[in-house]
């Protein structure tokens, strides 16, 4: 199915696995909505992608500012056939040494900001029945990876239930949620945690992958017939044991 002319809100576009996605969308046709908090990098990648691109400085903890995300999509492009759940952080630690503020902040961008903006575009998307919702969870939306990720795979245990939820909530109404879980990718994901990205990824003992392989998977989910729903897609590097 094209995506020319389809319109895609793409949550955490300043960076990482939400940038190449906005750019794989773009390269697809369709109109981009940026979304995050550094304007500056929202503004650039705008002006990379052309017409077409629009950025949103939004902080996703916020519920008005998510709805008026979708707000200013509509207002802009007309109509709303993707959105891209993507923004999340990783703040590690165990529970007995973590922070409840970190815990905090973890839940509301990778869970509330989700259910925010999801809420919002699902509204929009009701009314024309049909329209597609895409979560970038994590492997550790399956298990536990490490006890410093407890946390932060709860997030993404929660995802995998609102995933589902939300697919049997929608499935006859025209509207198809897909849950893509990576696994380990190159991206500024550890700086919030660790020293330094490099250091994290070179003490591994496999590569990562790159985040064109992740957005490519959400290029392929999306692109479906409307009749194939692709519901959850695990992608890791091959050398990645679990
Ligand atoms: N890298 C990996 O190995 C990996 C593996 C599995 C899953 N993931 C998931 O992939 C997603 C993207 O992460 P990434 O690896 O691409 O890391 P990243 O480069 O750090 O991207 C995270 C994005 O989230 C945005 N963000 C954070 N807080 C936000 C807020 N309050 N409001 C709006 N946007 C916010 C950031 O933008 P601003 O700071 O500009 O707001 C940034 O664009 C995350 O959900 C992550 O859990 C990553």
């Amino acid at each position: 199915m094209t995506l020319a002319g389809k319109t895609a809100i793409v949550t955490g576009a300043s960076s990482g696995i939400g940038e190449a996605t906005a750019r794989l969308l773009a390269a697809e046709g369709c109109n981009v909505v940026l979304a995050a908090r550094r304007e500056d990098r929202l503004n650039s990648l705008a002006a990379r992608l052309g017409e077409g691109a629009l950025a949103v400085p939004t902080d996703v903890t916020d519920a008005a500012a998510c709805a008026a995300l979708v707000a200013r999509a509509l207002e802009r492009f007309g109509s709303l056939e993707i959105l891209v759940n993507n923004a999340g952080v990783g703040l590690y630690g165990s529970v007995a040494n973590g922070e409840p503020e970190d815990w905090r902040k973890m839940f509301d961008v990778n869970v509330l900001g989700v259910l925010y903006t999801t809420r919002a575009a699902v509204r929009h998307m009701l009314y024309r029945s049909s329209g597609d919702i895409v979560f970038v969870s994590s492997l550790a939306g399956r298990r536990v990876p490490h006890p410093s990720g407890t946390v932060y795979a709860a997030t993404k245990h929660a995802i995998t239930a609102i995933a589902e939820g939300l697919r049997m909530d929608l499935h006859d109404k025209g509207i198809r949620v897909i849950n893509v879980e990576p696994g380990l990718v190159r991206t500024e994901f550890p700086e919030s945690s660790h020293a330094s990205a490099r250091e994290y990824y070179e003490e591994k003992a496999y590569a990562p992958l790159e985040t064109d392989d992740i957005a490519a998977a959400v290029i392929y989910a999306v692109s479906q017939p409307q009749r194939v729903s692709v519901n959850e897609v695990a992608v890791r590097p091959t050398q990645q044991p679990k």
